[in-house]
């Protein structure tokens, strides 16, 4: 298998959290590539149309996007406990998938609109919408973070990326201060073998 990916997109940080969760790391071969939203990367755009990663292409050639469907791919190899439980647990784990996955989107977009839109037509409103996805976000799981219990599925690995990411993008946020129930199991989650060996760089 071929993962395209870029160790700085949470997304990614998923699918590498995911594989090593299913003990299939070692099968993928990373290929690196860069990406803007405005400079479209013709190796990447020939096998995902949305130019985007993570993209995995699998044995057979078929390209998978995107992180989401990649990980619960990736997880039909696991031989351990699921990260996507079939029972009627199921619908509980992907809501929290979602939430962590828009969350994500926030952040990155607000992300790209610092970093990369030419700063005089930046838009204050857009950004602080993008803000306020991020906090509500992390105030939910913050409730929710004491029902988990040791579980690691969908659900808590993408939690671990939307506070790696935080940290990594937006440190002066200071998400922990607000949140320390979630800032007491990130501590404890961000040294597990999978999450330490993916933080972003
Ligand atoms: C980032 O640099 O923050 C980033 C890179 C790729 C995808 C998403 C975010």
């Amino acid at each position: 298998m071929r993962l395209w990916h870029n160790r700085a997109s949470p997304f990614v940080r998923k699918v590498r959290i995911a594989a090593r969760e299913a003990v299939v790391a070692e099968r993928i071969e990373e290929i690196e590539v860069m990406v803007s939203p405005v400079n479209v990367n013709s190796e990447l755009a020939a096998c995902n149309p949305l130019v985007k990663i993570p993209a995995l292409q699998t044995d057979d050639g078929t390209v998978l996007y995107d992180s989401a469907v990649i990980c619960e791919y990736l997880d039909g190899f696991n031989t351990g406990a699921r990260m996507f439980p079939a029972d009627q647990r199921r619908w509980q784990v992907l809501r929290l998938q979602a939430l962590g996955d828009g969350i994500l989107d926030a952040a990155v977009s607000r992300r790209y609109e610092l970093a990369v839109r030419p700063p005089e037509y930046r838009w204050q409103g857009w950004l602080d919408g993008q803000m306020v996805k991020i906090r509500n976000g992390a105030d939910v799981l913050e409730r929710e973070v004491q029902d988990w219990g040791e579980r690691f599925e969908i659900g808590q690995i993408t939690a671990a990326c939307v506070l790696g990411y935080l940290d990594f993008r937006f440190p002066e946020e200071a998400w922990r201060q607000l949140r320390p129930r979630l800032a007491a199991w990130y501590e404890r989650i961000r040294h597990r073998p999978s999450v330490a060996a993916t933080a972003p760089a």
